[in-house]
């Protein structure tokens, strides 16, 4: 694995949850494979999860970690031939250069501006230092993508499913803010390639692309959707023909104990952090199949697994 920024740069992903679970059981097996290398995490938003369990999957193999919050470095300009006389005060080509040189790895999260769907899908920062940095690149969550989440996400599915092909439904929940479509996009898209029974259920007009849904069986009603499900994973994302807005308003959405009961004795899943009692209800959330904290525990290991595939790969 030269990079890890997509699904597409996993050649067999069953493969890889395999090999996942086998560091699993004996997560120190590889604790000098980065030793005298360095590991540096740019983050342009917060993050608990992504940020620790990096660390943690980084220090289990050796790398030493710098970890860099981007709002305090210089604003970074994006366009190509920008005249810099305003705000911007370092290209990103110069920036990415400077990075690539004083590590061996990098890893950035660079969220959407959620204004326009277009620019934010062609992920300007991700592709900038895949680009300028020279170095492998791990995408921590970018403007259409969180794949080390949905690696851990089907860690999680292939621990605890009962049968080969499991339903899974998608189901976008509300929420106060507008998020990106990344999680969802990178969900669908790892489900997909796992050939789960993969339903994605949302409002009118919250449509995923097909890029990541591929041929997903598409709802528009929850309770449909959750019929004999094994796995409900719940989301917000931005509205896809309002692109940037949300309807906060459909607190319908919200997933209970009515709509759990409808399912396969189906597991609750959210990646985390989560709005209690707006995207899920204590009930649910709280409950025996929840396995949230499985999920995030889930992220060492994707994390760890993408890191030494990198390593191994010189
Ligand atoms: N799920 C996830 O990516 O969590 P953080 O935003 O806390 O990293």
């Amino acid at each position: 694995m030269n990079h890890f920024c997509s699904i597409k740069d996993i050649e067999n992903i069953k493969s890889l949850i395999e090999d996942a679970q086998k560091l699993q059981a004996n997560p120190w097996a590889f604790k000098n494979i980065g030793l005298q290398k360095t590991l540096l995490l740019l983050f342009y938003n917060s993050s608990l999860r992504t940020h620790l369990s990096t660390e943690i999957a980084a220090q289990r193999l050796g790398l030493s970690v710098i970890t860099k919050n981007m709002s305090t470095a210089w604003n970074i300009e994006l366009k190509e031939g920008a005249v810099m006389d305003q705000q911007n005060a370092e290209h990103i080509k110069d920036a990415a250069g400077v990075v690539g040189s004083y590590a061996d790895l990098l890893a950035v999260r660079a969220f959407p501006s959620l204004k326009d769907k277009s620019i934010d899908y062609s992920e300007p920062i991700i592709n900038a230092y895949q680009k300028y940095a020279g170095i492998p690149l791990l995408n921590l969550e970018s403007g259409a993508r969180h794949p080390l989440q949905a690696l851990a996400d089907m860690i999680s599915i292939e621990s605890l499913k009962k049968k080969s092909k499991p339903k899974v439904v998608l189901s976008w929940a509300p929420h106060p803010k507008v998020l990106p479509q990344s999680v969802a996009n990178s969900f669908a898209a790892f489900n997909n390639a796992m050939d789960y029974d993969v339903h994605v259920c949302h409002p009118e007009g919250y449509a995923l692309d097909v890029e990541f849904v591929k041929d997903a069986k598409i709802h528009h009603n929850q309770e449909e959707a959750f019929k004999d499900a094994d796995f409900i994973y719940a989301k917000n994302w931005s509205s896809t023909e309002q692109y940037g807005t949300n309807n906060f308003n459909d607190k319908d959405w919200m997933i209970d104990e009515e709509k759990m009961a409808l399912t396969n004795d189906g597991k609750f899943m959210h990646c985390l952090p989560v709005r209690r009692n707006v995207v899920v209800s204590d009930k649910v959330i709280d409950s025996k199949n929840s396995i949230t904290q499985i999920q995030a525990a889930n992220r060492i290991i994707a994390a760890q697994i993408v890191l030494k595939k990198i390593l191994e790969n010189g």
